[in-house]
């Protein structure tokens, strides 16, 4: 049997979608009305976001959560009155079958990752085994439940699969900006598994004419961001120290550049790649890049700092390999799907800490924020 911990209670606090989704209203309700999402990851950041989204179009969103105890699921269940959760684990491939089985998904968002770049260079087999090989265990399951095999192919109506992947991969970055046409040059073990997925993507494509596409998303950032990823790290610490809670803040390469969006625009981008006629992989990022002393300057002058007072260069947080610079071409996916994204950088970190202000002077901590008001 499989173990389903189905959660249809409805949270009254939540009777408004989320300030940021307000203007998403679909514009056709009836038409999709009766679809079903499975989202793996969905106790993420972009899980959280997409699950929101996709609510708001009318989907019956279903989340795969793991483990016995897993303290994000209260989290999750505060934020999202309507999701169903159901057990498994991109590990166990019998619990993904159960899951599809389950819910009989029109699609699947395939989120879910061990996604802290630092953390694959300590648990490189691991994350080969969930980042990489999660993304086939996802990818069979759709298949066996639907019956597809080298000589049967999918009817129509069939499961369309999204696989999160991302500009990691781009590494050592060969041009730029990045297209979907620039080659992969990973440059840690989660480059190279996420590379590992999107191949795979493809192939089952090609295989056996799946509808699987896959998102090469750049960095995207909100104030639900894990408080590792330096975004969230400079948020909490532009907020700790105008608090008075600490005076430094300790960080690696400053001189990185990212190409940084928010998530609520890119969770958009996911369900517009499995709307299209096609299934096409697109980039999609806002094509503009800013260096770690950028978002320093811009955060620490949202609450009258300079960080040049505060900031202390550690060696414990440089990485092995880097990756130096990115920035996206988005023009295939502005000219195809009509996507763009709608939040600009600063207003997006002044956003991150405004949150973390009005989160730590309230008595809260980083781990509870996933239930902000965004
Ligand atoms: P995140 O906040 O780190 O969320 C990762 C999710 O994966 C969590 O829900 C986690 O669940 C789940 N997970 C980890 N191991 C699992 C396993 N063995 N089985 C099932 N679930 C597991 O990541 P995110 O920022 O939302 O990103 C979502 C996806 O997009 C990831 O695949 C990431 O690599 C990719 N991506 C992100 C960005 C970005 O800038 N955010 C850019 C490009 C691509 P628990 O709560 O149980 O830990
Ligand atoms: N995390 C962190 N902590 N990064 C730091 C620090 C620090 O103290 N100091 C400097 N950085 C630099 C990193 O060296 C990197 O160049 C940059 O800040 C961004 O780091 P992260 O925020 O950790 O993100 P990432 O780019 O490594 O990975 C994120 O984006 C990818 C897409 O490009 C993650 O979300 C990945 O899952 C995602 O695929």
């Amino acid at each position: 049997m499989p173990i389903c911990c189905r959660d249809e209670a409805r949270n009254p606090a939540r009777s408004r979608p989320s300030a940021w989704l307000r203007r998403d209203r679909p514009p056709n309700l009836e038409a999709i009305l009766s679809r079903r999402a499975l989202i793996t990851g969905i106790t993420g950041q972009d899980g959280s976001y997409l699950a929101e989204y996709l609510a708001t179009q009318g989907y019956e969103v279903y989340g795969l959560v793991r483990g016995q105890q897993n303290p994000r699921v209260r989290q999750l269940r505060q934020l999202l009155g309507e999701v169903r959760l159901i057990r498994g684990d991109l590990l166990d491939q019998g619990s993904l079958i159960s899951a599809v089985e389950r819910v009989q998904p029109d699609e699947v968002y395939n989120l879910a990752a061990i996604s802290y770049v630092p953390m694959s260079w300590q648990q490189a087999e691991l994350t080969a085994d969930v980042t990489g090989l999660g993304v086939l265990r996802v990818l069979e399951a759709i298949r066996v439940c639907s019956g597809i095999s080298a000589s049967r192919s999918p009817g129509r109506g069939q499961i369309r699969f999204y696989q999160a992947s991302s500009s990691e991969m781009f590494g050592m970055v060969r041009e730029s900006p990045q297209t979907e046409q620039t080659p992969f040059h990973p440059r840690s073990p989660y480059g190279v598994a996420k590379a590992y997925g999107h191949f795979l993507t493809q192939n089952y494509r090609e295989s056996y004419g799946m509808f699987a596409v896959s998102g090469i998303l750049f960095n995207h950032e909100s104030p639900r961001r894990g408080a590792e990823f330096v975004t969230r790290k400079i948020s909490l610490g532009v907020a700790k120290i105008k608090l008075g809670y600490e005076r430094q803040l300790r960080l690696g390469n400053l001189s990185a550049r990212r190409d940084w969006g928010f998530a609520g625009d890119y969770v958009r981008a996911m369900h517009l790649m499995l709307g299209q006629d096609e299934p096409v992989d697109y980039v999609i990022g806002t094509g503009v890049t800013h260096s770690v002393e950028d978002l320093l300057d811009h955060a620490f002058k949202v609450a009258d700092l300079d960080w040049r007072d505060h900031v202390v260069t550690d060696a414990a947080f440089i990485r092995p390999a880097e990756v130096d610079k990115l920035c996206a071409d988005p023009s295939a996916a502005r000219e195809h799907i009509g996507w763009e994204p709608k939040m600009a950088f600063e207003e997006l970190i002044a956003m991150m800490v405004e949150a973390d202000l009005e989160l730590l002077s309230s008595g809260g901590h980083a781990e509870e924020s996933f239930g902000d008001a965004w």
